[in-house]
């Protein structure tokens, strides 16, 4: 529950910084790294699970991940994805969000606005992250949302129905820059955007995004902090081409 408080108090003030992970090593490494959170994202069904989208994620999926992120990640607060169907009723809602905490999230993400199912949560002392504008679960395709003036009030209107809920912070994803700054001057919560401009309280981006693993998807909003993809080929080719010369193993690699 602390870390609520933590995230809140940092909105107008410091940026929220949050990155995804789906298992122990790197859920080891960001923990060293002090982000904010890490969110176990049903992304795993595009990174992990090679799927084109999230829709055929399952909670047994998501809390397969959350397990082994929460081996890694001893300080930082896990948010675990709510997948498709896992939260039609508050009933459901809560009995899969209860599942997700005792897997080792400290609090669940819920995609689009589900007053019911979030205030239920919300009231069992579930921390609840909102998701609005691109919704992935509900998409047929991936584009920025709400640059139609009618789609923009109902995104705006979604973001200040989650705001009086009370969830903890809020997802903003794929929406206009000048949007995503309104929501954000007109919420108390603080806003996580991915793909939503500057203006957010903080940031999130899909872990193997960011490290240039995946070449092939390169929305606008993704920036490449590293070459992991090239970075892996080159340590395969050296690992190759040394085995084949007989250079690897050599004596410091080898027992006795
Ligand atoms: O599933 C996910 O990783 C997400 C983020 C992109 C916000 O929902």
């Amino acid at each position: 529950m602390e870390f609520q408080h933590e995230i809140r108090r940092k909105k107008g003030k410091e940026k929220i910084i949050v990155l995804t992970a789906y298992d122990c090593q790197m859920a080891e490494v960001l923990d060293e790294t002090g982000i904010d959170l890490i969110l176990v994202g049903d992304s795993l069904g595009m990174v992990v699970q090679g799927h084109n989208d999230t829709k055929s994620v399952t909670m047994m999926d998501m809390l397969y991940h959350v397990k082994a992120v929460a081996k890694g990640a001893k300080n930082t607060p896990i948010i675990g994805d709510m997948p498709i169907n896992s939260c039609n009723t508050a009933e459901k809602g809560l009995r899969n969000a209860e599942q997700f905490l005792k897997a080792g999230a400290d609090g669940v993400k819920i995609e689009g606005n589900r007053p019911k199912v979030i205030s239920a949560l919300i009231e069992a002392e579930i921390p609840v992250m909102g998701h609005v504008g691109m919704l992935p679960q509900m998409a047929e395709t991936y584009h920025v949302k709400g640059k139609k003036p009618e789609e923009a009030e109902e995104i705006f209107r979604d973001a200040l129905d989650l705001d009086r809920l009370g969830v903890f912070s809020m997802v903003l994803e794929c929406i206009p820059e000048n949007l995503a700054r309104k929501i954000t001057d007109h919420v108390k919560t603080p806003t996580i955007g991915i793909g939503a401009g500057k203006y957010c309280d903080g940031q999130v981006l899909v872990i193997n995004d960011m490290l240039g693993l995946n070449l092939k998807f390169k929305p606008k909003y993704v920036k490449r902090y590293a070459d992991l993809n090239k970075v892996v080929k080159d340590a395969v080719t050296s690992f190759m081409k040394e085995v084949s010369v007989g250079k690897y193993p050599d004596e410091e690699h080898t027992y006795h």
